[in-house]
């Protein structure tokens, strides 16, 4: 089986060879333009042919002297950057610093500047080190580990789980390529994985001492780079997504299948179905326009809401069971929270001290004085109930998300100025407007994880 599904996810000649092409007419490009630049290097998972068909990446280095002050290191990268993609579509993008992506026939082509120096370790930004990445991996990385790098990306991939942006918190591509090194091939990798435990290190170069690692970095997966020992590969990994990953290599080892690399056909509910399914919970959403800015920003931004929303309605004992976001990237963001119940009583029980504290029942008594119904004793206690301020959730959140849009700065607050509130009738309007928003809310409503059901 792994075999067919190698066929499908391997480049063919032909491609690999037209992407080389294109990168390394774009390096010419560059190469030829005038500037401060020393070098231009092909780096990322093309250069190392451990690339997914069909990815279309091309990662450009352009190296400058690592003597050119800050500014101007800056202000050239993007110059040139922007240059390239003359006539094309671009974007302005950040890791630890601003470089230009954009789309070249197709392509998605990425100019990062970079400094010019000998060991990664001198390096301030994680993209920065992918051509000593490169260097590392060549020679040590033979031609059917290739072939388990991509079968564990996809692996991954297919379970979103992959990748090196901040929606995911996942693992990215360079740290598969390690794995793959450490563990020898993709069967035993997920063996490993099966069995990996929180504070788990792997150190191909043993550079720490497990428990000084573990220390030092402090993250569910700890993976030194081999190119630069003070820094964990794998930071940006959740417990969550790590947990994600070993359940699912756990039911691949006892049924393997093809679905774990393509998924399964089916991925939405029909419309009747989740209307069937939405009786059951009770839903409460926030939804708001699309901010202008890059797709990993606008993940983290509304990661962020979703916590604090969920706090904020948790704090008023709307107790919050679960809270996921979902973007298209394009035109809409949502905020989506099952609730255990959307209305609360209108009273809420207060509860005092010890009868037999005589000071602490005095300023009690003393401090309720609007009270619904009480004080009375109940098991020793002073007990009372208030008035509940907030009964409703969809309530609440109208005035909370209000405050939120006032709050938050940016292009953030500016969508959220076009929000709305979405219960039952809204979110199915979405469900049938959006087939992305079909997708992520069926696997929402089922809420399993799909790859117990592969
Ligand atoms: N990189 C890194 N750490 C990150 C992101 C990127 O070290 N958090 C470096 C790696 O050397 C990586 C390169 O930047 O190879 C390009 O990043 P990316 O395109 O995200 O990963 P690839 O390895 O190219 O994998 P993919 O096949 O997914 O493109
Ligand atoms: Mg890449």
């Amino acid at each position: 089986m792994l075999k067919q599904v190698l066929e499908k996810i391997t480049p063919s000649r032909q491609e690999l060879e037209k992407e080389m092409r294109k990168a390394e007419e774009i390096r010419q490009k560059i190469l030829h333009m005038k500037g401060k630049h020393l070098e231009v290097v092909l780096a990322g998972s093309l250069a190392r042919n451990t690339h997914l068909k069909g990815d279309r990446d091309i990662d450009l280095f352009v190296m400058f002297h690592k003597n050119l002050g800050r500014k101007e290191f800056q202000e050239e990268g993007l110059r040139i950057g922007k240059r390239v993609f003359a006539g094309h579509k671009w974007e302005k993008a950040f890791t630890e610093h601003p470089y230009i992506r954009g789309e070249i026939d197709g392509y998605e082509v990425e100019i990062v500047p970079t400094y010019k120096v000998e060991e990664a370790e001198k390096l301030q930004s994680a993209v920065d080190r992918s051509p000593f990445h490169s260097k590392y991996l060549q020679g040590k990385l033979g031609e059917e580990q290739k072939d388990s790098v991509r079968l564990l990306k996809k692996f991954l991939k297919n379970i979103k789980a992959y990748g090196a942006d901040a929606r995911a918190s996942s693992i990215p591509g360079y740290a598969v390529e390690l794995i793959i090194l450490k563990y020898g091939d993709f069967e035993v990798s997920l063996k490993e994985i099966s069995s990996w435990e929180k504070g788990e290190v792997i150190d191909i170069e043993n550079y720490w001492e497990r428990e000084k690692a573990r220390k030092k970095f402090c993250a569910p997966l700890i993976m030194v780079d081999p190119t630069d020992k003070n820094r964990n590969v794998s930071a940006a990994l959740s417990e969550h997504q790590m947990n994600r990953i070993i359940a699912a290599t756990r039911a691949f080892l006892k049924k393997p299948s093809r679905a774990f690399f393509f998924g399964k056909k089916e991925k939405t509910m029909s419309y009747k179905k989740a209307k069937q399914a939405m009786k059951k919970t009770e839903l409460l959403a926030l939804g708001f326009s699309y901010p202008k800015a890059v797709a990993d920003i606008v993940w983290g931004q509304t990661r962020r809401l979703a916590r604090k929303i969920a706090n904020a309605l948790m704090e008023q004992e709307f107790n919050v069971l679960r809270a996921q976001e979902w973007t298209d990237e394009k035109n809409h963001c949502v905020i989506v929270f099952e609730l255990e119940a959307i209305q609360l009583e209108k009273a809420m029980k207060r509860f005092g001290p010890l009868v037999t504290n005589k000071s602490a029942s005095e300023n009690f008594l003393k401090a309720h004085k609007r009270v619904f119904s009480g004080p009375r004793i109940e098991q020793g206690r002073w007990v009372l109930e208030i008035e509940r301020k907030y009964p409703n959730a969809k309530k609440y959140l109208e005035e909370y998300a209000s405050k939120l849009a006032s709050e938050e700065k940016g292009a953030l607050r500016k969508a959220l100025k076009k929000r709305k509130i979405m219960m039952e009738k809204e979110l199915l309007e979405m469900f049938k407007k959006n087939a992305e928003f079909r997708e992520f809310f069926s696997c929402f409503l089922k809420g399993k994880e799909e790859f117990l059901e592969y």
